[in-house]
């Protein structure tokens, strides 16, 4: 793909595909502003150039409907904010009313659309409404990687109607960090896998045993596993249609000489609350009624004990409930026990990059991605449309 240091952005009208898809709280304040700040190398980029930068992105699932629920009217205040800058906010993201607002536009300004997602073309990545983003457009930015998993029009159709395409700083980072750990890495390769469902990872954990040297499954999918030999696991959550796959996969380990840990030990709770009674157990002895929320102390001296030769750690998912102050003592002493390795760290967005930033040790890691969604579908193997689309463009308009 063509990345945006390769084109002449002088004065130029430029269209950023962003990913401002934020939490926001019950006053829709704005709870982690991570991905606003995620992007700003590459709009002040573009505003060094005295670009005329105009920004779209989704927020939340409005299906096709306005509402005020899913405005980016907080967006465009905090990045104002972020870019001590005006940001002139447009009531919509096509239409009469915003083909005025980017003809008054002058380099060095910045134009927020509202929400793609009001439009339901936007999901159906319907070329017309692809082609009416794109009037007025030089060049079109895609720096929303958290996104690229999705064939929408602003990620994929607008691709054909741009007269020129190319990566952001952001998703070239995404890119390349991936890259490094899953193409390239320097091994021993680790990966660490968490998270409640297996059915949701199980396709990424069959595709990560292409490429590690180790793998560390943890959280609630790994009681699937500890079914699968043939433990007992109380009330937890276990997805018995997949015990047989979980079977399928440590043996498939075993044959590649792929280490494969699980936990040894747990914190168990009598009920998943913060007033919850808890106690440390080894695996093998889950108490009939009770119900797994972590890894157990043994259990981060183990992982920390595979970690210790480490050349290159992909991470995705946590350790237990860490959303309960109680529970989360594993996956804090997993972020620990990671920031402190000498290896590459890579982060998948989601759950655990809010556990990096709540265990503070955000700067110790080599790269936190952005992407939850997207960054799990890489870890599955896929293409994703964004990358893709941009691919195709440089491929198509490769002139030597
Ligand atoms: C995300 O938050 O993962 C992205 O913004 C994609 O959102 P979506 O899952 O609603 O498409």
């Amino acid at each position: 793909m063509k990345y945006i240091d390769e084109v002449d952005l002088k004065g130029k009208t430029v269209f950023i595909r962003v990913d401002f898809n934020v939490p926001l709280d019950r006053n829709r304040n704005i709870t982690d502003d991570t991905r606003i700040r995620a992007v700003l190398p590459t709009i002040n980029y573009c505003l060094e150039a005295n670009a005329k930068v105009i920004l779209a992105s989704h927020l939340g699932r409005p299906r096709g409907q306005r509402n005020e629920q899913d405005s980016l009217t907080p967006v465009a205040r905090r990045l104002a904010y972020r870019l001590h800058k005006k940001v002139k906010f447009a009531p919509d993201c096509i239409g009469a009313e915003v083909d005025k607002l980017k003809k008054k536009m002058k380099g060095g300004d910045v134009l927020l659309l509202e929400n793609l997602r009001f439009h339901p073309e936007e999901e159906k990545n319907d070329p017309e409404f692809a082609k009416e983003l794109m009037k007025g457009i030089d060049i079109y930015v895609d720096d929303a990687f958290a996104v690229a998993h999705r064939a929408h029009a602003s990620v994929e159709a607008v691709t054909h109607f741009a007269p020129a395409c190319v990566a952001g700083f952001l998703m070239r980072d995404e890119v390349l960090y991936f890259h490094k750990s899953m193409e390239e890495p320097a091994r021993p390769l680790v990966a660490i896998i968490g998270g409640a469902k297996i059915s949701g990872k199980l396709t990424a954990l069959i595709n990560l045993l292409k490429h590690v040297d180790k793998m560390i499954v943890g959280g609630a999918m790994a009681n699937t596993f500890f079914k699968a030999m043939g433990y007992e696991v109380g009330k937890s959550l276990v997805d018995d249609s997949l015990v047989d796959a979980a079977k399928d996969l440590m043996s498939t380990a075993l044959a590649k000489n792929i280490k494969f840990y699980l936990p040894v030990d747990c914190v168990v709770a009598d009920r998943l609350e913060r007033q919850a009674e808890t106690k440390i157990v080894p695996v093998q002895e889950v108490p009939l009624d009770w119900v797994i929320v972590d890894i157990g102390p043994a259990t981060v001296t183990l992982f920390g004990e595979v970690l210790q030769n480490a050349k290159t750690i992909i991470w995705n998912g946590p350790m237990g409930a860490f959303e309960y102050d109680a529970f989360g003592r594993g996956t804090m002493a997993m972020v620990h026990k990671v920031a402190e390795s000498y290896a590459l760290t890579i982060v998948g967005g989601g759950d655990t990059d809010v556990a990096v930033h709540k265990a503070g040790e955000f700067q110790k890691f080599s790269y936190v991605s952005t992407g939850g969604g997207a960054f799990l579908e890489l870890m599955e193997g896929k293409k994703l449309p964004g990358i893709s689309a941009l691919e195709a463009w440089a491929k198509r308009n490769h002139h030597d």
